[in-house]
C-alpha cells in the first residue's frame, strides 16, 4: 500500500536513505541566530511563548486551517488566539491579515504556514506589519530541507522558524526552533532536562512500524488491519504529547536514527517523485491544488482537489482498494465553529475536497508510475 507516512527501517526499501553517518542535520538547517532543539513542535512553541514574554494581554494570528500542535500551546498558556483567512491556495489572505493587525493593538506574533511544502509568501506580511512590533513565525514543519530559491532556505524570512522532525523523517519526535531575531537569544535559559516519555516514543516507534509494514501489504484487509493499528499507535503518541508541553530534549531514539540518515538521498528522492508526478500528471476527477511546483523546494505531500466532498470521498475510496493510501488533513486541523463556516469558505472547501498525494523517499519509480496511472483511470 502506497501512503505519505514515514516508516521504519528505511534499508528495506528499494532505495536506501540509510547507511550514511557523516551528515548532521544542522548541516541541512538554515543559518540562525540561535536555535533549540526540543522533543515536538507544540513544545518549542510553548518555549517561544515564554522566550517571548507573551501573556493573556497578547494576540497571536493563526491561519484558519491549522494543525492542533499549533494552537494547543498558545490556547493552553492562556494567549488570545485569532485566526485569519487563506486564499483557495492556502495562501494566507493580506486584505483579511491587513484588517486584523488594524483592528488588534495587542498583536504581537504571526504564524505563517508553508503547508504541504509549498512557499507562503513572508515579505507581504512584512509590509503589512510596517512599524509595528510583530514578529512572525514560520511554520516549516512541512517544508524541512526546502529553498525558496536556490541558496535561499525556508526559515530564513521569518523572525523565528519551526521544524517538527517527526513529519519529514523516520523518527519518533524532535522539533528545532530558530530565531533569526538578534534580541531574542533562544539558548539564554538553561534547559530543564525532564526525564524522556518513553511512552510516547515507544507508541510512535509503533507507529513507524505498522506504516513499514503498511507499505509492503498487499492484501487489502491486512492493509485495513494496519492503518488502524497504526492510527491507534499515533493517537497514543499524540494524546502523550499534547498534555506534556514540558521542555524536553529529542529522545536518545531520535538522536540515534538522525546519525544514520542520508538526507541528501533524501532530499534527491522526494524532488524526483514530485518532478515525476508533475510532469506525468493527467486526471479528469482531480486537479492539482497548485499547477506549479519549485524544484527547489522539498515537498511533504502533494495535494489534490476533487470536485467535491462525495467525489473525494469516493475517490479515497477507490485508490485505498487499488493500493494507495491518499491521506486527508482534517481531523485535529479544523478550527472553525460551525456557525462561522460560510466565513471560512476556503478553508471549508480544501478540508472538503483535498486529497495528499504520497511522494516519500521511500517511494520508488515504479511506486510513482502506479500513483500516475491510478490518477489516469478516474
Ligand atoms: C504544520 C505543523 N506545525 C506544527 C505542528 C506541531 O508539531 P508537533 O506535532 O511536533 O507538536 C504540526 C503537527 O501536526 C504541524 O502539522
Amino acid at each position: 500500500m502506497l501512503h505519505l507516512l514515514r516508516i521504519s527501517n528505511v534499508d528495506s526499501t528499494n532505495e536506501k536513505v540509510s547507511g550514511c553517518t557523516d551528515q548532521q542535520l544542522g548541516q541541512f538547517l538554515p543559518e540562525s541566530n540561535s536555535s533549540v532543539e526540543l522533543s515536538t513542535g507544540r513544545s518549542a512553541i510553548a518555549y517561544l511563548i515564554e522566550k517571548m514574554g507573551l501573556t493573556a494581554n497578547d494576540t497571536v494570528m493563526l491561519p484558519s486551517y491549522v494543525a492542533e500542535g499549533v494552537v494547543r500551546p498558545f490556547q493552553l498558556l492562556g494567549i488570545n488566539v485569532d485566526f485569519y483567512r487563506l486564499t483557495p491556495k492556502l495562501q494566507p489572505s493580506l486584505d483579511d491579515l491587513s484588517r486584523l493587525i488594524g483592528e488588534s493593538s495587542r498583536a504581537r506574533l504571526i504564524v505563517v504556514i508553508h503547508f504541504f511544502g509549498f512557499k507562503a509568501s513572508i515579505e507581504p506580511i512584512r509590509e503589512l506589519i510596517g512599524t509595528r512590533d510583530i514578529s512572525i513565525l514560520e511554520d516549516c514543519a512541512h517544508a524541512l530541507f526546502g529553498d525558496y530559491s536556490p541558496g535561499k532556505a525556508f526559515g530564513t524570512t521569518g523572525d523565528f522558524s519551526l521544524f517538527s522532525l517527526n513529519k519529514f523523517l523516520p523518527v519518533p519526535d524532535g522539533a528545532i526552533l530558530l530565531s533569526n531575531n538578534k534580541k531574542i537569544n533562544l539558548k539564554e535559559r538553561p534547559l530543564e532536562f525532564f526525564i524522556e516519555d518513553t511512552d510516547a516514543t515507544n507508541a510512535y516507534l509503533t507507529h513507524l512500524k505498522k506504516n513499514e509494514l503498511l507499505y509492503h501489504s498487499n492484501d487489502p484487509k491486512e492493509s485495513t488491519r494496519l492503518i488502524e493499528e497504526s492510527g491507534r499507535a499515533y493517537d497514543l503518541y499524540y494524546d502523550k504529547i499534547n498534555t506534556n508541553l514540558s521542555f524536553r530534549a529529542p529522545s536518545k531514539n531520535t538522536r540515534e536514527i538522525l546519525k544514520n540518515l542520508n538526507f541528501k538521498e533524501l532530499i534527491h528522492l522526494r524532488k524526483r517523485n514530485v518532478q515525476f508526478l508533475y510532469e506525468n500528471f493527467s486526471s479528469k476527477s482531480i486537479q492539482l491544488l497548485n499547477k506549479d511546483y519549485s524544484p527547489d523546494a522539498v515537498y511533504f505531500a502533494i495535494p489534490v482537489l476533487a470536485k467535491n466532498c462525495q467525489e473525494r470521498n469516493q475517490i479515497f475510496k477507490t485508490f485505498l482498494q487499488k493500493g494507495l493510501f491518499a491521506s486527508t488533513l482534517i481531523e485535529r486541523w479544523n478550527f472553525i465553529p460551525k456557525q462561522k463556516e460560510p466565513k471560512y469558505e476556503n478553508e471549508i472547501d480544501f478540508m472538503n475536497r483535498h486529497l495528499l498525494l504520497p511522494i516519500n523517499e521511500f517511494l520508488s519509480l515504479e511506486d510513482m508510475k502506479k500513483i500516475v496511472s491510478l490518477l489516469k483511470q478516474i
